[in-house]
């Protein structure tokens, strides 16, 4: 199974979100990850479903939309009305997870189950059946920019061996403070996957950023 990029415009020019999806996509990423924060479970608020309608025709590739909210409930059918392929919820988040789960793929997307780096890793396992991708944050929720987390890392392999016990073909996303030396970690791990910010955004050779985490999954 090859690797995936999901990139970020958390930390891109919002200003000009439409030249940053077309940056991506021509440099080779595979999904753009939207961070949708509501300033209850983060500090921050970023994106809504209207943003995310509105850029959706600027880009073929999957909009891959995490929700770091409070309580997505409400929200899974706007964003998936909107045009998103994946939409991920928090294990931490205030709601019925299971429901929400099915919710999303009844809408006919991708359910993604995320979790924070203080929450045991366990507790995604009674829903892999429910979910295509669980999402790793290895980062605290609400910034880009941060140091990854390398405790990440056993979650990595407790997800891949109980998907293995379970004969799931699951994703493992992972999320915050991957370049191309956090990328061959996580990848060696079992995540196939990676969500990229500030490394591409930072870098002054974006193409070649984004190659260099393609040949850490190579
Ligand atoms: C953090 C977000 C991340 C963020 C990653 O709350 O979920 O998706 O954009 O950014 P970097 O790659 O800078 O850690
Ligand atoms: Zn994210």
């Amino acid at each position: 199974m090859g690797v995936l990029i999901s990139s970020s415009i958390l930390n891109s020019d919002l200003a000009n979100l439409e030249q940053e999806l077309r940056r991506a996509e021509d440099a080779g990423a595979d999904m753009i990850h939207i961070d949708v924060m509501d300033g209850v479970f983060t500090d921050s608020i970023t994106f809504g479903d209207y943003v995310v309608g509105n850029l959706r025709p600027h880009a073929a590739i999957p909009f891959d939309t995490h929700l770091m909210v409070n309580d997505p409930t409400k929200l899974i059918p706007l964003f998936a009305k909107a045009g998103s392929d994946i939409i991920t919820i928090h294990e931490e988040s205030r709601c019925d997870v299971a429901a929400c789960l099915k919710l999303i793929r009844g809408l006919g997307k991708k359910a993604g189950i995320s979790i924070n780096p203080e929450t045991d890793v366990k507790r995604v396992f009674p829903y892999l059946e429910l979910c295509d991708t669980v999402l790793i944050m290895s980062v605290k929720p609400g910034a880009g920019g941060q140091a990854f987390q390398n405790e990440s890392i056993n979650k990595i392999k407790a997800v891949r061996s109980e998907a293995d016990r379970l004969g799931l073909k699951l994703d493992i996303s992972v999320d915050g403070g991957i370049n191309d030396k956090t990328a061959a970690l996580i990848f060696e791990a079992g995540a196939n996957i990676a969500v990229v910010g500030t490394f591409l955004l930072g870098s002054d050779d974006y193409i070649g950023a984004m190659l260099s985490i393609r040949i850490a999954g190579s």
